[in-house]
Parts: C-alpha cells; structure tokens; sequence
C-alpha cells in the first residue's frame, strides 16, 4: 500500500531525498502531499507521474510513475472520474485524447514542449501536399491538432518499431529532427529535410523526411561533456535519451526512452552514471539506488517540466483545474493515430 499519511510520507521522503533537502523542506512537502492524497480519494482522481517530476512529487502522489508510452496506457485504461497529469500539455492532451469522458487536469497551464511547439497542423498538411501518399509518424510530443493529421504517433520508446511496422519505404517522421535521425540510423534510412520554402515533392528514394525542431533541453548536451566525464570518471555509463543530437548517443553507452534508461541503470553494476535527459530524473534514480553514483548535469532543466509542483497540484484538486480539452472531430482522429501506436507497444 502506498504510504498516505504525514507521517508515513515524512518517513519516505527522508529515506528518499534526506541527503538532497532539508528538513524543513520535507516536513513540508510530506504535509502538501498528505492533503494532495486526501483530495485525490475524495475526487475519484488518479495522478500520473513523469519520469521527469521532481524527488518529492515523483515519490509521493502519483498512482502511476512512468515514461510517455506508459502513461498513455493508464490514461486508456483507469476507471476514475478525474486524470491529474503531472507532466507537460501534450501528456495532459494525450490522456484527454483516450479518456474523452473523464476530467484532465494539468497542475500549470504554462507546462508545453519544444517539441510539441515546433510543428503546426498546417505544416503537416503542407508536408502532405509536397509527399502526397507518404505516411506520417508524428512523435508524442505534438499537440492534438497534428496527431489528427497524422498516420501513426510513437514515443521514444517505440520510434523504430513504428516506423518499421509501416508497410512503406518512405515515411515522414515529425517534428523531432534529433529523433528521425537517431530512427533513420537505427532503421539504416536516409533522411531528408525538405526546404521550408517547399521543392522536389518526387525526392522518394530518400526513405525518411524530418522536420527541424528540437528539445530545447536535449540539444544542450555534447559529446565534449561526454568526453570531459569519461576522462574525470573512466568507468562511468553514459545513458542518453533519443532526443539528444546523433554524435550524442554515437558516444554513449545507451540510449532510450527515460523509462529504458532507469531500467537499464536498475540492471547495470557499473559505479557510476551520467544520464543525459532532464536532471529531475537523475535525482530520482540516485533516490532509488543511495549505492550508484549519478553525475548530472543539472544547469540543463525542461522549464516546463518544473513548472509541475506539489503546490500546484494541491490548487488542481482543489480549484479543478486548469482543465484540458480537446474539439471532439480532432480527438477523434488524434485518437486513431494514438491507437495504433499502443498496438503496436
Ligand atoms: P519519454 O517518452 O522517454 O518519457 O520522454 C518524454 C520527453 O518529453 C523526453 O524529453
Ligand atoms: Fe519537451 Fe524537451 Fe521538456 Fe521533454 S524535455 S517536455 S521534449 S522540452
């Protein structure tokens, strides 16, 4: 059973994060998430939790901690009235997309992504013009007005699978340009950018079609800060996430989604780790494992992951909000392109 009273809560943030916040901190976050728990019962809600929440939320209110693909599937399948998304919009939009009846709420209405603001629909209908007849993969982190113009989405942890299940030679892949190169070495396809001011719509031998935009938080990291870890801790296991550029992950020792990289830390006897993703989830593997040594990096944050906060999500349940909504004729087709995606896990 998970702990739901102060002081069972005081009791495993201190086992958790003593080392990393101090006690007044504790005691304080243990009584917000006490009240958050109670409201949570008392609302029929269930709280999802990204891997990127930060130690004193990730371990406490959330039913369900996990990386995008996961929580889109307790999103589909949770039996309560009310979705708390602690994570950013197009998380929020995702779980609004599969569980139209239920409330979702997002505890910042500022909470948004690069990514997801990178690609507009028009530019997918634009896409479609210049490629008639290609399909489009659109990444997860896209707001539910592209999803609806698009074939099939994917997460980080399902990329290549999903490009692979297309019975096609070419796909476009949106709108993470780091990612569709990472799928296009993984699947051994060429990829193409098409100009912004249009062009050769007839380019079909390239096998894959990118779009420019990027994670904000995931472009910062270099193969430089790879090799200035190596030569200080020669035995440190690098773990990146897709979103970081090729030359990135080609320098690490593996990459993968953030739940992919906590397992693959649970399964490693390596002494030390540098995980190259948002530094919120490395304090949330050290809290798992006081034994392994994370170096992170923690001048590199999402914004907009930290906009999610124990306070906010106590104002969530008690003010409901800030509500997610998605016009029904786009959710209806957002959702097929989201339903393949989980058939294909
Ligand atoms: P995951 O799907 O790996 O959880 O990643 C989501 C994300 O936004 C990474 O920046
Ligand atoms: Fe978006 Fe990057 Fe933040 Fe993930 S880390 S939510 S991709 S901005």
């Amino acid at each position: 059973m998970k702990p739901s009273s102060y002081t069972d809560l005081l009791a495993l943030l201190q086992a958790k994060v003593g080392d990393m916040m101090m006690d007044f901190e504790i005691e304080a976050a243990a009584r917000k998430a006490e009240e958050i728990i109670r409201l949570k019962h008392e609302t029929n809600a269930v709280i999802l939790g990204h891997n990127y929440m930060s130690p004193e939320l990730f371990y406490t209110i959330p039913d369900f901690q996990g990386d995008s693909l996961d929580l889109c599937r307790k999103a589909a399948t949770t039996d309560k009235d009310v979705i708390v998304f602690c994570g950013v919009r197009f998380m929020a939009e995702t779980a609004k997309i599969l569980s139209p009846e239920k409330t979702v709420l997002i505890p910042a209405a500022k909470a948004g992504c690069s990514l997801a603001e990178g690609i507009t629909a028009e530019d997918v209908r634009a896409l479609r013009r210049q490629y008639p007849g290609v399909p489009v993969v659109s990444y997860v982190n896209t707001y539910a007005d592209v999803k609806a113009e698009s074939d099939i989405c994917c997460t980080s942890g399902n990329a290549a699978a999903v490009v692979e299940s297309l019975d096609t030679d070419t796909v476009i892949f949106l709108p993470d340009e780091y990612l569709a190169r990472n799928v296009a070495q993984e699947t051994g396809r060429h990829i193409i950018f098409p100009s912004p001011k249009g062009g050769d719509s007839t380019v079909i031998d390239h096998q894959m079609i990118g779009w420019n935009a990027r994670c904000e938080v995931h472009e910062k990291f270099t193969v430089e800060d790879i090799e200035l870890t190596r030569k200080q801790y020669p035995d440190v296991m690098v773990l990146a996430h897709p979103e970081c550029s090729p030359e990135v992950l080609n320098a690490s020792d593996f990459a993968g989604s953030t739940n992919q990289i906590i397992q693959a830390v649970d399964a490693s006897k390596a002494n030390q780790y540098l995980v190259l993703t948002e530094c919120a989830m490395g304090d949330n593997i050290a809290a798992a494992h006081p034994d392994k040594e994370m170096l992170r990096m923690c001048n590199i944050r999402c914004p907009h992951m930290n906009e999610i906060t124990l306070d906010d999500t106590l104002k969530a349940l008690q003010q409901t909000r800030y509500v997610v909504e998605v016009p029904e004729p786009i959710r209806q087709r957002a959702l097929q392109s989201v339903e393949r995606m989980i058939a294909i896990g």
